[in-house]
């Protein structure tokens, strides 16, 4: 197979396949301690989906009132309805202030106060005193649009580092030897080339899939590219049945309205003008957590107090905040919505609606970034040259639900330490043995395979069926009906993807085929995520089940790992880290989660 295409051959210290916020920190990283690193990504970086993270990054700088980092972990924790990992936690709360720190030497423009220190706004669950206490403003901004100001910067560091990048780039497969991996196979979509990246380590860096729903905050090109070739490479995805609705989504348009809409003041109400996040949080109201406020409003729409002519969706009040306040605060959601909704902020309120936000679940990994698997009874058994970071991993920090700003932290503290871990453990110019004949040979099957497909499918129609029973089947409310009906529904889209058919075999530009490759990645994501939110009978974080509605400790304090081949699903379990890094907090007790 792999002797009909000429495959152009490259070697590296270390291979980091996309290049958004966890990426280009984790490429820097690299090539700063020396080593000779390569990063892959489909689309230029500064275009990578980290562009649109708006609100802001949380750390707990203290420039607005009293914080510490027990604080922000303690909320962490809560957040994540102690699903999260605490150790993973308490060194993503530690190390959040020197990452943001880091980034202002970089160049990232944050927002200022008067005293010139940077500004930071408030945050659904962010609270003082280990919840005690009043909101805490914990989210360092650079106005609506500290993602695109974060990813400037982190590109420019990586070119002053000397990344090699290759950009547009399609990374097919995962080079695998004997359970290690050893390097990657990828695509120039602009001259149809093959080329493999022999590597040390490989680090997963390709976010998050949500486009397998049909709604969507995510970028078209979210697509857990990641996540698929891990897949193929045998390892497990971890907690993928928690996928984040996030309230504030214009409707019909799916564009992101930032939290720190409501963190500035902003608030929701239903058809009859009540602020109804009163009686759903009495104590945090529309800053509760995401996934309470997304309930709440899915509440009140399957109520009959949804706004509009179907009554399907909310309204979110900015225009009783000062016009100076969201010209310099918010500049960006006041263009989007008029832009998608039609909406002048200063006067009328958007309709929003929950949608689909971020996963939760991805690639497991520790909070080295190193990839683990259950191998031979051990759950934290790691997979030799394979990292992950960023919403393709699964640390996992955010648990069954991850808190707003607690995403762009993840990806630079996590970056960063998988960079550290990279120059830890290769010297620079150690010999690569060398890869077996038939070293492409399984992603040239693969992209043959879709390259030459005849079948009666077209790509769209394919991913349509699977983006619907997504939506359909695997929302903010589910049933064993709804999941049963969904796992059906999601098995059968997969068995379509033998039928696809596709028209155009060039090797150059050619999108249908990239696009297949991309909905073949995601097809198995969405598989897991309807059996492993099937198969978890309780109710926690954004995974609400009615037929459980509770919370089940004894039970369920664990995550879900699943495998996927050739339409096949299985499911185990590993256990929640108890236990924290230091003595400086102790382990964080489970209690009823109320805001
Ligand atoms: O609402 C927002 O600005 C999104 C932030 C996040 O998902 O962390």
């Amino acid at each position: 197979m792999a002797e009909a295409y000429k495959i152009i051959d490259h070697t590296y210290d270390a291979v980091v396949v996309g290049a958004g916020g966890s990426g280009l920190r984790a490429a820097m990283g690299i090539a700063e301690t020396g080593l000779k690193v390569a990063c892959i990504t489909k689309v230029f970086p500064t275009r990578s989906h980290t562009v649109a993270a708006q609100g802001g990054i949380a750390a707990s700088l203290g420039n607005m009132g009293p914080d510490h980092w027990q604080w922000h972990m303690y909320d962490t924790v809560k957040g994540s309805d102690w699903l999260g990992d605490q150790d993973a936690i308490e060194y993503l709360c530690r190390e959040a202030p020197k990452a943001v720190y880091e980034l202002e030497h970089f160049g990232v423009p944050f927002s200022r106060t008067e005293e010139g220190k940077i500004y930071q706004r408030a945050f659904g669950g962010m609270t003082q005193n280990m919840g005690d206490g009043p909101p805490a403003q914990r989210t360092c901004a650079a106005a609506d649009r500290t993602g695109h100001a974060m990813l400037h910067a982190l590109y420019q560091q990586s070119l002053k580092h000397d990344t090699d990048f290759y950009i547009e780039y399609f990374a097919i497969d995962l080079i695998m030897v004997d359970g290690e991996c050893k390097g990657v196979i990828a695509l120039n979509m602009e001259d149809g080339s093959i080329h493999r990246f022999r590597s040390h380590s490989v680090v997963l860096a390709t976010g998050g899939y949500g486009r397998c729903y049909f709604s969507a905050t995510s970028a078209h090109t979210s697509t857990g590219d990641g996540g698929g070739m891990a897949i193929r490479a045998g390892v497990p995805m971890q907690d993928m049945e928690f996928v984040q609705f996030h309230p504030t989504g214009i409707y019909g348009a799916g564009v992101l309205i930032t939290e720190g809409a409501r963190g500035e003041g902003g608030y929701l109400t239903n058809a009859q003008g009540e602020r109804f996040m009163e009686r759903y949080a009495p104590s945090a109201k529309d800053l509760a957590s995401r996934d309470v406020v997304s309930r709440s409003m899915a509440m009140e729409i399957r109520e009959g107090r949804g706004v509009g002519a179907e009554g399907d969706h909310i309204n979110l009040h900015l225009n009783h905040i000062d016009p100076a306040v969201l010209h310099e605060r918010l500049p960006g959601i006041s263009e989007t919505a008029k832009i998608f909704a039609g909406v002048d902020v200063t006067k009328e309120p958007i309709p929003v609606t929950p949608t689909v936000h971020y996963n939760m679940g991805g690639i497991p990994t520790n909070y080295h970034g190193e990839v683990v698997t259950l191998k031979d009874g051990d759950p934290d058994s790691v997979v030799p040259g394979l990292f992950a970071v960023g919403e393709a991993a699964c640390v996992s920090v955010h648990g069954a639900n991850r808190l707003g700003s607690n995403s762009l932290i993840d990806l630079v503290v996590f970056g960063r330490a998988t960079a550290h871990r990279v120059g830890a453990t290769i010297k620079p110019f150690t010999t690569h043995s060398p890869l077996p004949e038939d070293s492409a040979d399984f992603a040239l099957g693969r992209l043959d395979g879709y390259r030459f497909s005849k079948g009666g499918s077209p790509t769209a129609a394919v991913r349509l069926a699977m983006q619907k029973t997504m939506q359909a089947n695997a929302g903010v409310f589910r049933t064993s009906e709804v999941l049963e009906e969904g796992q059906r529904k999601i098995d059968a889209v997969y068995q379509q993807m033998a039928d696809i058919g596709i028209a155009d075999r060039s090797m150059v530009f050619n999108t249908d085929l990239i696009e297949t490759l991309e909905l073949d990645n995601m097809i198995g994501q969405a598989v897991l995520t309807m059996h492993m939110a099937a198969s978890r009978h309780e109710s926690r974080g954004a995974h609400m089940h009615e037929d459980f509605p509770k919370r089940d400790d004894d039970s369920w304090m664990k995550h879900s790992l699943g495998w996927f081949r050739d339409g096949g699903v299985r499911l185990d379990t590993r256990p929640v880290h108890s236990y924290t890094l230091s003595d400086e907090i102790a382990y964080i007790k489970p209690k009823a989660r109320v805001y």
